[in-house]
């Protein structure tokens, strides 16, 4: 990052928010802990700072802070915490509220024409301190009932703090304090994703000069999106992998090898393992030892594979910027989620270096980005899909007849969600099947079989998840559906319970 706007973390829940805010607005942004704060503007020369929210009070000891003089000379946007740090830094007076504002508050904006212009009347608060009076320099430009100094300017400067949160889409207008921001301090407007392909692309053959690149492709989106920009930069010097670890949806394997090749023109081999894994995963019911075993067993067909195409530099990874953020944070699942996605010490392994395109990206970036390369939406639109597969959506123990009814019922809520024109609003929805038998009857018959759960989640980034409720028609479609159509299952259930504190996968 060279220039842009450099996001001060000082352990918000908002702050990947802020980031996206920004960019929205065209303007390149980044995020940085606290503690890592003055080196970070050293190497990036931000054209701004923001100082994000934040759990604890500017008044504890050890509070999490930064060198005033880091201010100096630049724009400034304090939020939340941000903006009670810069009111104590720069000689304002912070005080513990007189109530704790958290959710909705009517906001009386005193000065419109500033940072403030176009913001509604409803903000989202979150906090206990207040700042009582604001530094010297500054002009108080809004208030509530609770918050005296509910923001304030000081236009010389371009140094502005609000203690709302205008990150979350809660607030009215928010998004105007990030474009206010932005022009009022003249920070340039040169972040646009359709130069980022042309930039990506000349950056990768810089790198990569004539050297080889392997890539091992799930089938989800972001590995897909780097295989198809690195294959616009070098070709054939790409060499894809695509594993068949016998736990994917039904046809999936196929299909992705179509669309890679077919549509997507990329050089790509594809290998059937599913015989090795489930060898390998015979009689195991713990999830770890599952992931493991699975984890190992695509490292050795992957180095296997990499040996045939002969000599490699690179190894090329879809990883996205939320996996590389530090937070200032505790570390959340966020640490976890990623340890998932790790082909564990491979580059090492391997003397590979990394090639990760998307460093950079948000999600909803990548999908962009993958629009415009011209991949097809509905595989853009995919839910996540994890890299253990259908092992950790069967529990207890994998076998050929489990994998068959859960591939059916998955196949079945799938189409439903999609003819429901529900799949789009879930982050996922999957079905699971249950280490039990229950007793049914059908016609005249007692039955003994085993149980589906449906899964069905909205969320923002997978770290936390709301179930989803669908309508009863649907729910009485999709329940009879499967026990009519799929051998073996008797019973359908619903989950309800969200992230934290269950996760999303069942194992
Ligand atoms: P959990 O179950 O931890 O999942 O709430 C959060 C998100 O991560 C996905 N997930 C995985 N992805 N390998 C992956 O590549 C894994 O082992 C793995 N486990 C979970 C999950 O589908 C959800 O989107």
């Amino acid at each position: 990052m060279k220039g842009g706007i450099l996001i001060i973390d000082f352990g918000s829940q908002y702050t990947q928010l802020i980031a996206r805010r920004i960019r929205e607005q065209g303007v390149y942004s980044e995020i940085v802990p606290f503690f890592s704060a003055e080196e970070a503007i050293k190497s990036k020369k931000p054209h701004g700072l923001i100082l994000s929210g934040g759990p604890r009070s500017v008044y504890e000891v050890d509070a999490p802070s930064m060198e005033p003089s880091l201010m100096e000379g630049r724009p400034v946007l304090g939020i939340c915490y941000g903006h009670q740090l810069m009111a104590k830094l720069l000689g304002g007076r912070v005080t513990g509220a007189r109530a704790r504002e958290y959710g909705f508050a009517r906001l009386e904006v005193l000065h419109r024409e500033g940072l403030l212009k176009g913001v509604g009347e409803r903000v989202w608060m979150s906090h206990g301190d207040v700042v009582e009076e604001a530094p010297k320099g500054f002009k108080i430009t809004a208030r509530t009932e609770n918050t005296p100094v509910a923001a304030m300017e000081n236009r010389e400067r371009s140094w502005f703090g609000v203690q709302f949160h205008p990150e979350v889409h809660h607030t009215q207008g928010g998004e105007m304090v990030f474009r206010n921001f932005i022009e009022l301090s003249g920070i340039p407007r040169d972040w646009e994703l359709g130069d980022f392909i042309d930039r990506k692309i000349k950056e990768i053959r810089e790198t990569v000069g004539d050297a080889r690149v392997i890539c091992a492709l799930s089938g989800g989106v972001d590995s897909t999106v780097a295989a198809v920009l690195i294959s616009r930069a070098i070709g054939d010097r790409l060499h894809c992998i695509s594993v068949n670890n016998g736990l994917l949806r039904l046809g999936e394997f196929e299909e992705n090898l179509r669309t890679f090749r077919e549509k997507l023109h990329l050089n790509v081999k594809g290998v059937d393992a599913s015989r090795r894994f489930l060898r390998a995963l015979e009689g195991v019911r713990d999830p770890e030892r599952k992931r493991k075993i699975i984890g190992n067993l695509f490292v050795e067909i992957f180095e296997e594979e990499a040996e045939k195409i002969g000599k490699i530099e690179f190894l090329a990874q879809g990883t996205t910027y939320p996996d590389v953020i530090e937070s200032a944070g505790v570390k959340g699942p966020a640490a976890v989620i990623k340890s998932h996605h790790n082909v564990g010490g491979l580059p090492e392994r391997m003397k590979l270096k990394l090639l990760e395109p998307l460093r950079e990206l948000f999600k909803d970036e990548v999908r962009e980005i993958g629009r415009r390369l011209g991949i097809d939406p509905h595989f853009i639109e995919k839910h996540p899909f994890p890299g253990p597969g259908l092992a950790v959506r069967i529990v207890g123990e994998i076998t050929e007849d489990r994998l068959r009814k859960l591939r059916e019922a998955d196949r079945i809520l799938e189409e439903e969600l999609r003819r429901e024109g529900i799949y789009g609003k879930l982050w996922q929805g999957f079905a699971v099947l249950l280490p039990l038998r229950t007793v049914g009857v059908m016609g005249d018959t007692r039955t003994y079989e085993e149980v589906i759960a449906l899964r069905l989640v909205q969320s923002v980034d997978g770290m936390t998840a709301d179930w989803f409720l669908p309508t009863k028609d649907f729910l009485t479609r999709v329940s009879s559906r499967i026990v009519n159509e799929v051998r073996g299952v008797n019973r359908v259930v619903l989950d309800i319970s969200s992230k934290p504190p269950a996760t999303i996968e069942w194992e």
